[in-house]
């Protein structure tokens, strides 16, 4: 195989899947995996993830130092890169300017990791930390503007750092660099033909549920919905859908789901908990206590649900950066509790079923595909669980849900009347909880600003914000401060991910 360090990176299940699609066996192992336990896995090479911490702090996880000395191909990404120099005596510090998002890479020397790649091209960077002084026996291979040691090698042993993440879409060639290092660098061989995911998972599913009931947290989105057909594949009548109406849906969100799920004929049952969730949310304003809120509710509701059904299981459609972001990944950090994961109770009557539970978005989308999922479904925008509630920041008002609602319509039905909804990977509205000055018809105003969000992505972990053309940015303003009462200010979010993240909260 080809073993991923894991160092509490959000990427390293992403490290990963890029290996095996370049059609490698792969595998993820704690940061402090023992020496002889590699040796015993005889691996082809070694990744170094990156990680939250930095090489220089007291405690900061670092590998067993012999790991070096096996003679097997390292190659350390980010954290990882500084894990190699700082442990080899160069040196690591915080750097003046930090580098987050694009940067442009120049190759300054030849080197087999390079084969076939331009001499310049653009990555993906999110560190704060930089190396200053490479380790004895070292050479930069690439520098960026801020960075120029952005890709260092060994000058004979096979040891290579890159600064930026290969791993991400964003950075183009990543995984033509990955496959340079595995296949001109660990000489590794194509090993792993993609399991039939379908079939290993209908068994599992059968094997895992035994005779009992499923009972499913039915969303709408593709995620819960190809959860629901692959498990319905399983266990047929033994899977009971709940589809629960938070109030936090989008206009006509609810029966347009009810109607899909008519079409799919899955058994499914709708709850309208819209008041309840209201109440519950009432004055709160802290984004991860919504969250938490959220995912509380649902979970009471649908125990309550289950009761009735005789479910021993809670089928979701969690998929894996729901997990890492969450931090159910070791080492890793909480930069949102997704509700489907950290926001379940801590003692839950139900036992999870999460079959999607490794996979990416555009992974669960060919999985659909393959199970006969409709293309109005699969094509469908991400949604976050939480709805709405985190899209309106701040507090969760009614009459702000019904200003959202519209804004967000109008922004959606203009993206498919353009042309533009299967261009771009998520779209939305937010609504702020600023007001600011206007005139309209001679009179001043004094409103709310609502905020446009636009982003191309392919699994949500890294994206760069939609190039929209100005002409459609610009009817569709027109239309929102002329038909959305309260609104008198649109603005479009230009960031990317990292630093920001796709959603406002
Ligand atoms: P962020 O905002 O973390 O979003 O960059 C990445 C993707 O995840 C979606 N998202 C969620 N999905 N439950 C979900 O099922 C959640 O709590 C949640 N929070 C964010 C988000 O819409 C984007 O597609």
């Amino acid at each position: 195989p080809v073993l991923v360090f894991n160092f509490g990176s959000q990427y390293v299940q992403l490290i990963a899947r890029r290996i095996r699609e370049l059609g490698v066996y792969s595998q993820i192992v704690p940061y402090y995996i023992d020496p002889q336990e590699v040796e015993r896995l005889n691996p082809y090479g070694i990744i170094f993830s990156g990680g939250p911490a930095s090489v220089y702090q007291e405690g900061a996880p670092l590998p067993h130092p012999k790991i070096l000395d096996l003679g097997v191909p390292i190659l350390g990404i980010c954290y990882g890169l500084q894990t190699i120099v700082h442990m080899l005596g160069g040196k690591v510090e915080r750097a003046q300017k930090q580098e987050y998002g694009r940067a442009t890479l120049r190759v300054l020397k030849e080197d087999p990791l390079f084969k076939g790649l331009p001499k310049e091209f653009e990555v993906w960077m999110s560190h704060a930390d930089k190396v200053s002084v490479l380790p004895e026996g070292f050479v930069a291979l690439a520098s960026s503007e801020n960075s120029p040691y952005a890709v260092i090698r060994h000058s004979e042993r096979p040891i290579y750092g890159v600064q930026f993440h290969p791993e991400v879409t964003h950075t183009s060639y990543g995984k033509e660099l990955l496959g340079n290092f595995l296949f001109e660098v660990c000489k590794a061989q194509v090993n792993w033909q993609m399991p039939d995911f379908i079939q290993h998972k209908v068994e599992e599913i059968r094997q895992t549920v035994g005779n009992s009931k499923v009972v499913c947290a039915l969303s709408g989105g593709v995620d819960s919905t190809v959860a629901a057909v692959l498990t319905y594949k399983a266990i047929g009548d033994r899977l009971f859908c709940i589809f629960v109406d938070h109030g936090l849906l989008r206009k006509g969100e609810s029966q347009e789901v009810e109607e899909s799920f008519k079409k799919l004929s899955l058994p499914f049952k709708k709850v309208d908990a819209s008041e309840y969730f209201l109440e519950r949310l009432k004055g709160v304003e802290n984004p991860e206590q919504k969250r938490k809120i959220i995912g509380h509710t649902f979970i009471e509701v649908f125990e309550r649900e289950a009761k009735e059904f005789g479910a021993e299981y809670l089928l979701q459609g969690t998929l894996y950066p729901d997990v890492v972001e969450s931090a159910g990944i070791e080492g890793a950090k909480v930069i949102k509790t997704h509700h489907n994961v950290g926001g379940l109770p801590e003692r839950m009557n139900l036992k999870l079923l999460e079959p999607l539970r490794e996979l990416f978005k555009d992974e669960v989308r060919k999985v659909g595909e393959l199970l006969g999922v409709p293309e109005n479904i699969l094509k469908r925008h991400p949604f976050p669980g939480p709805g709405l509630a985190i899209r309106i920041l701040g507090e969760v008002k009614k009459e702000d849900l019904e200003i959202l609602r519209e804004a967000d319509y109008i922004f959606i039905e203009e993206l498919k009347r353009w042309g533009l909804y299967d261009k771009v990977w998520q779209a939305f509205a937010v609504l702020l909880p600023v007001k600011s000055v206007g005139v309209m018809g001679d009179v001043r105003t004094y409103e709310r600003v609502v905020g446009l969000r636009a982003v191309d992505s392919t699994d949500g972990m890294t994206a760069d914000w939609s190039r929209l053309p100005y002409e459609f940015l610009d009817h569709v303003m027109r239309r929102i401060i002329n038909e959305v009462k309260g609104i008198n200010r649109v603005v479009y979010d230009i960031s990317s991910k990292p630093p920001a993240t796709i959603e406002w909260e």
